[in-house]
């Protein structure tokens, strides 16, 4: 049997300090869906995150809370586990550096490295950024000691030392970057790292003797390695290097990608190479440095206060809406701002409307038609081949995404298809093939949105947790599509007619962005409804004025149902902008609900309120008819506006 291809791919160790924020959530719901992509596709992964728990900074907050460091660290990293457990992160094995498993491996390295004369004994004059664990000389530094990656005081150190020769290893490192252009991502920060290195190396401080937390030299215990020695190592005493147990890192050694944010891709690209070098082992694969979330207040950050608490938001929201945003709203590698309002419009845009839809509408015309039991499909006709072609170019375009770690550009590439089912049910419009009784046809548009929606339970496995699954089952399918792997979305038509649907509750229920700001807005409706309009001169002229009271607005629908016992009333529910309203109009004998979902339409916003059958009307919606008179078999037809446009603009 041939052995599965490894995939090894690592986080950050973070630092413990109270709460984890989502900006590291980002890194590691990124790796996350990198992990669980090359699963999907059938490798032998390996995820490996975990904290890095010694060094000067963590020693300084436990003194100043008044407990020993190892109480502090303790305490906190069990937090870790909870969050990344919220956020359904997959990772294979976490690392703490204070594990038995880590110090004597690291120790065991500090001994070669000094048996091979790579390290050095020798004495340090210099200046230290405590919040980085990072040395600067005195030409790196700015005039008034400012630490250039913080922007934070350096302090100035002076103390026995040991060094590692960087500078050994310069000339080799260049060639390396030169023989290998794709070890260090995003190019820019490549380039950035090569004249770093051109500017010239020096040795590396690599032990302190001023504190007492972190791993003792073996040779010489009043010497503590320096913190980013001994917390880079973790991608390889993890994977147990060295030890009498060598197995794991023989199988999964070197790297495919050490995911980092960007201000460590220092550390990653140059140290941490060199170091790999001067053992005389593979070099990772690729390091690639990822942007910062950025908040209006600035980089997200303990000191600043304006962290926000990854748990708050799964509560609130949900964890696959939580993941989705991570990855979609900001093209990997970039800064990106967060703000909840974004995060609200993605949920209401990308998943309650474009993918909860799809697959409500899809599954309550298949209930509503075939019993819930998925059709044997008719001969194709168009648009049938360009679904089917859409279907194949998401697939082929999430995966070459993926491979260049374009996180959202394969989120792009499956949203695609999902826009364009939805575009599919508009123009092959089911409703009107039930009325015309044209069955064979029916048949195989809706086998052929069930088929859209395995495959899309299929390409959503990487990035979102629980919603595949939902599809999944609610499309009366066995198994999972995690167990289904990647490669079965490549295929149309692995759907089996006969299938037994059920439509659950909508995947995502619509965030009311503000419903207080909302609750506000209504009274004031309520409180000064519109004065009866003047009565008309002869020839029904009106002012501008007069016309101008009417207030018409754009909106669009995202809930439409019949209301029970009536044929004629239906109850919408529709966004205009930011505020939600629900409407009643008289259009069930010419419009089925679900055609209406996602249309944009034109509605009176400032009509007093009325009930309808006992269902609140706030507004009105326009619509043309012929003949003119109430009548039975009169045409109707919505107005609607012709060219994309946000809910919400006015019309006049
Ligand atoms: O640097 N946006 O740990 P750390 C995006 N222990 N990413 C962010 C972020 C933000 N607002 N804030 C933090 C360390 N991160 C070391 C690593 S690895 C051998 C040792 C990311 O807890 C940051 O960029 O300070 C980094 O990649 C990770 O969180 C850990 O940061
Ligand atoms: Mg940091």
């Amino acid at each position: 049997m041939a052995e599965k291809k490894t995939f090894y791919v690592t986080t950050p160790i973070y630092y413990p300090s109270d709460n984890l924020h989502i900006g590291h959530a980002y890194t590691e719901v990124a790796a996350d869906a990198l992990a669980r992509f090359k699963r999907h596709q059938g490798y032998d992964v390996m995820f490996l995150t975990g904290s890095d728990e010694h060094g000067q900074k963590i020693q300084r907050i436990a003194e100043e809370r008044g407990i020993t460091p190892k109480d502090y660290v303790d305490k906190i990293v069990a937090n870790f586990t909870n969050v990344w457990e919220t956020l359904h992160i997959s990772y294979d094995d976490f690392i703490r550096t204070t594990e038995e498993r880590h110090t004597k491996a690291v120790q065991e390295i500090f001994q070669r490295l000094y048996d091979s004369g790579d390290i050095y004994k020798s004495e340090y004059e210099g200046w230290y950024c405590v919040p980085c664990e990072s040395f600067w000389t005195e030409h790196q530094i700015t005039q008034d000691h400012i630490c250039p990656d913080c922007e934070r005081p350096v302090e100035l150190v002076k103390e026995e030392s040991y060094f590692f020769r960087m500078s050994r290893y310069a000339d080799r490192w260049l060639k390396y970057i030169e023989d290998n252009p794709d070890f260090i991502q995003p190019t820019s920060r490549r380039n950035e790292m090569v004249s770093f290195v051109k500017q010239g190396l020096e040795d590396l401080c690599v032990s302190r003797t001023t504190f007492d937390w972190g791993i003792p030299v073996p040779f010489d215990p009043k010497h503590v390695i320096y913190v980013w020695i001994d917390a880079l190592a973790n991608y390889i005493t993890a994977l147990g290097y060295p030890s009498e147990d060598e197995s794991k890192f023989r199988h999964y050694w070197p790297a495919d990608v050490h995911l980092v944010g960007k201000e460590i891709v220092r550390f990653h690209t140059i140290i941490w190479p060199m170091m790999l070098m001067a053992l005389d082992l593979p070099l990772p694969k690729k390091v690639f440095g990822h942007g910062w979330l950025i908040l209006e207040s600035g980089k997200m950050s303990k000191s600043k206060g304006n962290v926000v608490d990854p748990l708050v938001l799964v509560d609130k929201y949900g964890v696959d809406a939580v993941r989705y945003f991570l990855l979609r709203e900001i093209p990997f590698g970039a800064d990106g701002h967060y703000s909840e309002d974004a995060l609200i419009k993605r949920i209401n845009s990308d998943l309650a409307n474009d993918l909860g839809n799809l697959i409500y509408r899809t599954l309550t015309m298949m209930r509503k038609y075939f019993d819930g039991e998925v059709p044997v499909p008719g001969p194709e006709v168009a648009p049938d081949n360009e679904l089917k072609q859409v279907a194949q170019e998401a697939v082929t375009n999430a995966e070459a995404a993926m491979e260049r770690l374009e996180i959202s550009t394969a989120l792009d590439a499956i949203w695609d298809l999902v826009k364009r089912a939805n575009k599919y049910i508009d123009e092959t419009a089911p409703w009107t093939l039930a009325k015309n009784g044209d069955n064979e046809r029916l048949a195989t548009v809706m086998y052929n949105l069930a088929e859209t929606g395995r495959i899309l339970a299929v390409l959503l496995v990487p990035y979102l947790t629980s919603t595949p699954g939902l599809i999944w089952e609610q499309l009366g399918l066995d198994g999972s599509p995690s167990d289904a792997g990647w490669d079965t979305a490549k295929t149309w038509g692995l759907l089996t007619p006969g299938a037994k649907t059920h439509r659950g509750a909508p995947l995502f229920p619509r965030i009311d962005p503000d419903k207080e700001e909302q609750a506000v807005k209504d009274q004031k409706l309520e409180a000064k409804p519109v004065k009866e309009p003047e009565k008309a001169t002869e020839e029904n002229i009106i002012t501008i004025d007069e016309f101008a009271k009417v207030q018409l607005k754009v909106a669009e629908v995202l809930v439409a149902e019949r209301i029970p016992k009536s044929n004629k009333l239906l109850r919408l529910e529709v966004a205009i902008g930011e505020e939600h309203r629900q409407l009643v109009a008289g259009i069930g004998k010419s419009y089925e609900p679900e055609e209406l979902i996602g249309k944009k339409i034109v509605v009176v916003v400032n009509l007093k309120p009325a009930k309808l059958m006992g269902v609140e009307s706030n507004g009105m919606l326009l619509a043309a008819s012929f003949p003119a008179a109430k009548g039975e078999d009169r045409a109707i037809s919505l107005l609607t506006v012709d060219r994309p446009i946000d809910s919400g603009a006015s019309v006049r």
